[in-house]
């Protein structure tokens, strides 16, 4: 394919963009890949306070995390009647409850009584029987029964259901909000909400879940995975089929921004080298590594194709073993599928704590928990693969929680090796962002303009809810 000439930015790494990577894709590839949504921005150092403060911490509390979407579960998790699933967040717990129809209902998990957790763990149930007194509830959140009825008499007449929480389905993912004022998820979200439609993800099913406690701020933890250039320090093994300074940072509404990395490339940072170089390293990363991919290409399959010069070749040919791959693997048939929703990384955002990744390789999908200070948080990352075609969808598997003094590492058995090492990378660093953070002597960081652009929007939106600007007054 022919490309425009190049317009030289000397705001942006002057290798190739993303956008000319995709312009040289073997197949069409969407539109909303292709667009580029960037804005002017301040740059501003950023303070550190939101990070470290317990009354800002209080703040997020009282005027955010209630008036936002949040991910409260994958419907694999829960799918049959009467399955249930408890989702927590701050101090706040959440009772989800599959119902005979198949909806799904939230409830505050919370016995009307005196105020027990009516479920501390996920599960199927036949009722909503609280293990201090024994007050149930259906499924459904009416009243079943008041053990000694008689002491109970002047609640005849009053309506004991549990208050619920709102409830949407979206992709296979069950969103809840406690604001029954802001809009329908996928309105609020705004037009990456459309993005997932090609990939199937009501079929597909957490089949990888872990999670650890970190010792940093949940938005330092998110925002290390909100861009790609700290791979020159902190993840070297990568920048062989890795164009991080090639990323594209897209800041879409209030409540999106992503950054898209290409793979099977050579990173702008690694001279010298050709295209085997690529193939051999990420075949390297990927081999074994089945937990994530099944893209391994050997060169010497394809002998009359191979030309060093093609900076895209490696791209090519790994998109296309992947298309091989994943139709032997699942059933499917990928051979329109584009190199980029083959083997490129789709870091989405969902403001706040909510990364689900887009493609058709199985997808990562990050959820942040804030901790009871400031200074830890909860991170979870599942891998969502697709349902093999003709079987039923796989019930979500348990999530391993990682205990506090292992790596990722310790988790590598479910994980891969190559993935749990790229996480163990950037837990090298969090614990020592938030302690530096509070060394800092201007109490303020300098970020970059443009590879940080999705921070600085991240904090923008989070200022909005703090200010009182967001969520947007009912009209
Ligand atoms: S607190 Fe639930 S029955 Fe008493
Ligand atoms: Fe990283």
């Amino acid at each position: 394919m022919n490309r425009p000439e190049k317009i030289a930015r000397p705001d942006r790494c002057p290798a190739m963009s993303y956008t000319e990577m995709l312009e040289a894709d073997t197949r069409p590839v969407p539109a909303f890949l292709l667009e580029e949504s960037t804005r002017e921005m301040s740059t501003e150092p950023i303070p550190v306070d939101p990070y470290i403060s317990e009354a800002f911490a209080r703040l997020e509390r009282e005027r955010m995390w209630p008036n936002v979407w949040l991910f409260a579960a994958r419907e694999d998790e829960m799918p049959d009647p009467g399955d249930t699933v408890v989702f927590e967040i701050n101090d706040k717990s959440f009772l989800l409850v599959r119902q005979e129809d198949m909806s799904i209902r939230a409830f505050y998990n919370a016995c009307l009584h005196r105020g027990r957790k009516l479920r501390t763990k996920s599960g199927p149930t036949p009722n909503l029987r609280c293990p201090f007194h024994g007050f149930t509830w259906n499924n459904d959140g009416s009243l079943k029964e008041i053990p000694c009825q008689w002491d109970f008499r002047h609640l005849e007449g009053k309506d004991m259901s549990l208050p619920q929480v709102r409830v949407e389905r979206w992709q296979g993912f069950v969103m809840i909000t406690e604001n029954p004022d802001i809009p329908g998820f996928v309105e609020w979200l705004g037009p990456a909400a459309s993005h997932y439609e090609p990939y199937d993800f009501e079929n597909r099913y957490t089949g990888m879940w872990v999670k650890k406690r970190i010792a940093a701020n949940w938005k330092a933890t998110a925002e290390a995975f909100m861009e790609a250039w700290h791979s020159i320090a902190t993840h070297p093994q990568l920048l062989p089929f890795l164009g991080d300074a090639n990323s594209r940072y897209d800041l879409i509404g209030d409540h999106f921004n992503r950054a898209i990395t290409p793979s099977g490339v050579l990173s702008p940072h690694i001279k010298g080298k050709d295209q085997h170089f690529v193939l051999e390293k990420m075949n390297e990363f990927s081999g074994g590594n089945d937990a994530t991919t099944n893209r391994r290409f050997n060169a010497a399959d394809e002998p009359g194709a191979f030309d060093p010069d093609d900076p895209l070749l490696a791209r090519k040919l790994l998109a296309e073993a992947g298309r091989k791959g994943f139709a032997e693997q699942y059933g499917y048939d990928y051979s329109n599928a584009s190199d980029a929703e083959i083997l490129d990384n789709f870091t989405y955002n969902i403001f706040p704590n909510f990364s689900p990744w887009i493609g058709y390789l199985p997808t990562l999908v990050y959820r942040w928990l804030p901790g009871t200070t400031p200074d830890w948080c909860t991170m979870e990352i599942r891998l969502l693969f697709p349902t093999p075609k003709g079987q039923k969808r796989p019930r979500a598997v348990e999530c391993t929680v990682i205990p506090d003094d292992q790596p990722f590492a310790w988790a590598a058995d479910k994980m891969g090796a190559a993935l749990a090492n790229v996480f163990d990378q950037d837990l090298g660093n969090l614990p020592h962002v938030q302690t530096g953070m509070k060394t800092l002597k201007s109490g303020r960081m300098e970020l970059g303009a443009y590879q940080e652009s999705r921070v600085r929007h991240f904090h923008e939106t989070l200022m909005k809810y703090i200010r009182g600007e967001l969520p947007a007054a009912k009209a």
